[in-house]
């Protein structure tokens, strides 16, 4: 198992530009199949999931080529609409081929996803979107079976602003017959981003970004050429980890307007935070303050995805700050670890109360899920000595060579592969 070993102490300092969306590129690739021919999607990150929905591409029978961070996927060919449980098991995104498949072929086949680390992450939201818009569902507890003959539009309103269930229904209802409206939809950038690459490829849809979705099906959608936005989850974790590093870094090619509520949260917290158009400098050098509540919950809220990175940082702030988690229910895995650096936080419910600490103190820890990593990583740079952090294969996940981009801003961080006995 390789391993992240962590020198912590080193400000970060220097320019970095950040790599595209995972959240937006994962939905894109699996829209894909929905036109026929030669789609190009470039900026797309160098991480697992991707590498494993690319593998699903290829099962459905595309043609998947790379070049440098450019993906180009030949769909001609698409034929098959059975999801292997293997590749199901492996990553929940699988379940944004329900709603391409559905309009490409008319059937999806796949299992349920099952739960993880950070909660139940159940799909019944998707299911009852699809079965809005004419899918027949045969759901046995594992396996899901969905055919239309055809997918009809539908007034649909969501129970809760799921993000993927926005995105399902999104692309089921591009290629219906009739309009669309979705009501009480996520409101998430990558919902944009996904709207924006459909309209390229010839869809009618407005309203992503807003809590109402209306989308005017078409009967054919051609290849386009696309470009994915930024990852904000990723440039959150480079500030968060700037700040706590008493580091001053420039982070390129970002869209500031899509971090509104991490950068307000970490001005309170005492960063000094200047934008310049797709450019943003962030020092950490004053003192950090507690911050004394932070809610997530869905865009534009402050994201789940930022939720255990921004306890690293107030683990280290004056006084006591709250983080009230109200997206997964079984968000707070770090806690644990964190608590083994030096951390003083206790836990009620879906509530943190976390109390400043001086210093936090390396030691060996393990990755519960990618986002937890991410903050072991942030952790590490600041702790007094040395940090061992195990199971990276989750931060691989979502953040590309991770150790390459902190390397690049002076952190002092290697990756170590297991040694093989002969
Ligand atoms: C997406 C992001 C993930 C982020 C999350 C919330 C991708 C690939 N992943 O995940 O990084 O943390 O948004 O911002 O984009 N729920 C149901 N039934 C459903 C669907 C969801 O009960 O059918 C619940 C979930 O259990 C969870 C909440 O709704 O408690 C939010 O989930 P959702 O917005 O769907 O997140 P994902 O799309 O899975």
């Amino acid at each position: 198992m390789e391993k992240l070993v962590i020198e912590g102490g080193k400000p970060l300092s220097g320019a970095i530009s950040i790599h595209g969306a995972k959240n937006a590129a994962l939905p894109i690739l699996a829209a894909s199949i929905m036109a026929e021919g030669t789609v190009k999607i470039e900026n797309v990150p160098d991480l697992s999931d991707i590498g494993v929905m690319l593998g699903i591409l290829r099962s459905l029978g595309c043609k998947v080529e790379l070049a440098g961070d450019t993906v180009i996927v030949n769909t001609n060919a698409v034929h098959q609409y059975h999801i292997p449980e293997s590749l199901m098991s492996q990553m929940r995104s699988s379940i944004f081929l329900m709603g391409p498949l559905l309009a490409r072929l008319g059937k999806v086949e796949l299992y349920q996803p099952g739960g993880c680390a950070i909660g139940e992450r159940k799909i019944d939201l998707h299911l009852k979107g699809l079965a809005a818009l004419g899918v027949v569902i045969e759901d046995n507890g594992s396996r899901i079976v969905c055919t239309a003959k055809e997918l009809v539009g539908a007034d649909i309103v969501l129970d809760y602003p799921s993000v993927g269930a926005t995105e399902n229904i999104m692309m089921a209802a591009a290629m219906a017959r009739g309009k669309t409206t979705l009501t009480n939809a996520a409101r998430e950038p990558e919902i944009q981003d996904l709207q924006n690459f459909l309209n390229a490829m010839g869809a009618r849809i407005i309203g992503a970004g807003t809590d109402t979705i209306t989308i005017e099906g078409v009967p054919e959608l051609v290849p386009c050429t696309y470009r994915i936005i930024p990852d904000r989850i990723v440039a959150g974790t480079i500030m968060i980890a700037a700040a706590v590093t008493r580091g001053s870094v420039t982070l390129n090619g970002v869209c500031p307007a899509h971090l509104t509520s991490a950068i307000h949260v970490l001005k309170r917290a005492g960063v000094q935070i200047t934008i310049d158009g797709d450019i943003m400098y962030v020092c950490g050098s004053g003192r950090l303050k507690a911050v004394e509540r932070i809610v997530t919950s869905p865009y534009p809220s402050f994201p789940t995805d930022l939720q255990s990175q921004i306890m690293v940082l107030l683990s280290l702030a004056d006084g006591v700050s709250i983080v009230k988690e109200t997206v997964f229910e079984g968000r707070f895995k770090h806690v644990d670890e964190l608590s083994r650096m030096g951390a003083d936080i206790r836990v009620d419910l879906n509530s943190a109360f976390i109390r400043g600490v001086p210093r936090l103190y390396g030691a060996t820890v393990e990755a519960t899920d990618l986002r937890a990593g991410a903050a072991l990583v942030i952790a590490g740079l600041t702790a007094q000595g040395t940090t061992v952090i195990e199971q990276i294969h989750h931060i691989d996940r979502g953040y590309d060579r991770i150790e390459l981009m902190l390397r690049s801003l002076g952190a002092n961080i290697l990756r170590t592969a297991p040694v093989v006995m002969e």
